[in-house]
């Protein structure tokens, strides 16, 4: 057995930082959103997409979570831009894609289209409600989307925590330089607490690493801001994981708060970065009552084992149990909810922000302490 093959056969590289694109004249500036999917899309991390969805991929995607050709895919990556901007386009030509003033890529433009946004929040969101904070940045962003190939032209820096952005061909060699054959990745966009150590050392226990794997890329504001993160997953690795078990690096991607579809997503882009298992727990990639606890898993069963090309592992609702004493999920403990410790991701970062600690069964008290140290006086705020 061997690291995962790449979804849709090989992995995808856009890359081409000689690109010569002086005799383009046109432009088009990308949120911070759109740039991190430009980026993911060259390094192959969003194989085998080539560039932004055109029209009858981006339909079947919404409607099918399936490419035009049949391939699994159930987020839409797309390139939106106000009817203006669009009406300055001509399908056929170049495009500089670019992000404060600096050019990033290339664009060839093969198509110009209006969405329906109705229907894509209703599909991949499950809702249309506004307050919901994927389906307001879709209805947030501009109406028209442009499609068609990318080529990144400009590497895009980061100004911390560079060591940790990965490409795909860079974590398979590193998966493979470590020995591993049987990689689970992980996705969070907060902390680590002791319910995600939990299920993440479970999997370890029958694979040979694990492949922490934060998302940092766009978040809603009250999210716990990425810098403070990657902090505090190093202190956690430091002081509770066996080194040569665990590789960190980063997701620069934007969260869309999808639940279910989201998880598909999420597996499918870590089969790339050479994962073979992907943890799903409860409401994976979920906000407020939207998804139902087990939906993320559920959905899995739309799919085959060899089209999916990576196993997902499920795990329970899990939570420290004072009478087991120990982590536990109702699968492995018999007692009632009295006896559970379990704190809302709201809760928690109230009382972090307010410099109040979390109890140990809940967070490592490292990670507790790194955590109000870098929120304290911190308005929380999108951060890269
Ligand atoms: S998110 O990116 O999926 O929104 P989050 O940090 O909430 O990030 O969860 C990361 C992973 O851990 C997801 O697969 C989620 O389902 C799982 N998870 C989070 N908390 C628990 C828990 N208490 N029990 C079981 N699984 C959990």
């Amino acid at each position: 057995m061997t690291l995962s093959i790449p979804h849709g056969g090989k992995l995808v590289n856009r890359i081409n930082e000689s690109y010569d694109f002086s005799h383009i004249t046109k432009e088009v500036p990308l949120d911070d959103f759109a740039l991190s999917d430009l980026a993911l899309i060259a390094n192959g991390a969003f194989s085998p997409l080539t560039g932004f969805l055109g029209k009858e991929d981006y339909e079947t995607v919404v409607n099918e979570m399936r490419l035009s050709d049949g391939t699994v895919w159930s987020i839409p990556i797309t390139l939106p831009v106000t009817e203006e901007k669009a009406g300055q386009l001509t399908v056929g030509e170049e495009i500089k894609l670019t992000f404060n003033g600096i050019v990033y890529g290339v664009l060839q433009l093969e198509e110009i289209y209006v969405p329906n946004k109705t229907v894509e929040a209703a599909n991949v969101y499950q809702t249309t409600d506004l307050a919901h904070p994927g389906v307001k940045k879709l209805l947030d962003r501009p109406n028209v989307y442009i499609a068609g190939p990318i080529t990144l032209v400009k590497r895009v820096k980061y100004d911390r925590f560079q060591e940790f952005y990965l490409d795909p061909t860079e974590t398979r060699e590193q998966f493979a330089s470590l020995g591993w054959k049987k990689v689970v990745g992980f996705q969070t966009r907060n902390p680590v607490h002791r319910a995600h150590e939990y299920i993440q050392k479970s999997a370890l226990e029958i694979v040979d690493g694990l492949f922490l794997n934060p998302l940092v890329g766009e978040t809603k504001s009250d999210d716990i801001p990425a810098d403070v993160r990657m902090e505090s997953y190093q202190v956690l690795l430091e002081n509770y994981y066996p080194k040569n078990r665990v590789f960190l690096a980063v997701f620069p991607a934007a969260m869309r708060y999808a639940g279910p579809r989201e998880a598909i997503f999420h597996a499918m882009v870590r089969k790339n970065y050479g994962c073979t298992h992907f943890i799903v727990g409860r409401d994976h990639a979920g906000v407020g009552d939207y998804y139902g606890t087990y939906d993320a898993q559920l959905i899995f069963n739309n799919f085959t084992a060899e089209e999916l090309g990576i196993t997902p592992l499920f795990f329970e609702h899990s939570f420290y149990c004072k009478k087991c004493g120990n982590m536990a999920s109702t699968k492995t403990c018999p007692h009632g909810k009295e006896d559970r410790v379990i704190l809302s991701g709201t809760k928690v970062r109230e009382m972090l922000k307010n410099g109040e600690v979390p109890p140990p069964e809940f967070s490592r008290k490292e990670v507790v302490e790194v955590l109000i140290k870098g929120l304290s006086g911190k308005v929380p705020s999108l951060s890269k």
